[in-house]
């Protein structure tokens, strides 16, 4: 079950700052991935067709809202896009050591999901 963070301990009677959104956004984003998490398991725990279906559709919903949040991170949080590169550079370099060739988009089936889609 979700451990959700109260995202406004008590009620603020003011506008949050902009670090207190980017710390929002961050508790945001974490439930995003959660619920991914979650509704990949049910839908891979389950036989029924319809149940899979819409459970994968929204799963894959929620991928969509971590990118509208990171997208909005980066907007907020230009320091976090620097990091980001930073960690998808090594993890570019430590690919061509090894000979890996970087998927293209039309090629990704699912990602995120623990098992490979049964559809
Ligand atoms: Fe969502």
């Amino acid at each position: 079950m979700p451990t959700m963070a109260d995202p406004f301990s008590g009620n603020i009677k003011r506008k949050i700052s902009k670090v207190e959104l980017i710390q929002a956004l961050r508790v945001d984003i974490a439930s995003e991935l959660e619920a991914i998490y979650l509704y990949d398991a049910h839908a891979h725990a389950t036989d029924d067709p319809l149940a899979k279906k819409v459970l994968m559709d929204i799963r894959d919903e929620e991928k969509e809202h971590v990118g509208e949040l990171m997208t909005l991170m980066r907007y907020l949080d230009p320091e976090l896009t620097k990091h980001l590169m930073s960690g998808e550079e090594e993890v570019k370099e430590m690919m061509a050591d090894l000979g890996i060739v970087e998927p293209s988009i039309d090629s990704i089936a699912s990602v995120g999901s623990l098992l490979d889609d049964e559809e």
